[in-house]
């Protein structure tokens, strides 16, 4: 018998009654229907599926849903708050989005950077940004967009 893995989500009681092993990516995804997370690699390496576990970035993909359980999760669609609804406002008035597939895992690693570090250096921002992956090469607007929620001046363009 497979005992339901029960959690917060964005909030609100989510419950699983699958295999604990499954992904959490894909009880988001599949069971919950909330694809704003996305997959990519299936292994940790492009932070697509970048979700916040009790408030720090955690990549889904390689999360088994039943080591989360009494535990909260959010996603893009339930990021907010003062700095999530920064770090949206510079991601559109900057426009940083090209295809937008990665950009959900993006706004959830700079969300969970300027939690921990509301004013981060250039390097903070390379180091915690450094595990998503932008195959449209958004990185300079990321980067950017980043500085303008944290009210912080770089020199980079
Ligand atoms: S899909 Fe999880 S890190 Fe790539
Ligand atoms: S915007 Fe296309 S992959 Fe990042």
């Amino acid at each position: 018998m497979i005992l339901a893995t029960n959690f917060q989500l964005n909030g609100k009681p989510a419950t699983f009654d699958g295999d604990p092993e499954t992904p959490l990516l894909w009880v988001l995804r599949d069971h919950l229907g909330l694809t704003g997370t996305k997959y990519g690699c299936g292994v940790a390496q492009c932070g697509a599926c970048t979700v916040h576990l009790e408030g720090k970035n955690r990549r889904s993909c390689v999360t088994p849903v039943g080591t989360i359980a009494g535990k909260s999760v959010t996603t893009i669609e339930g990021a907010s708050g003062k700095v999530a609804e920064a770090v949206k406002a510079a991601w559109v008035q900057i426009d940083v989005p090209q295809c937008g597939f990665c950009q959900s895992g993006q706004v959830m690693s700079a969300i969970g950077l300027l939690t921990a570090k509301p004013k981060p250096s250039d390097s903070d921002i390379d180091n915690a940004m450094a595990g998503n992956i932008c195959r449209c090469a958004t990185y300079v607007r990321i980067r950017q967009a980043i500085k303008d929620a944290a009210g912080v001046k770089g020199v980079r363009a």
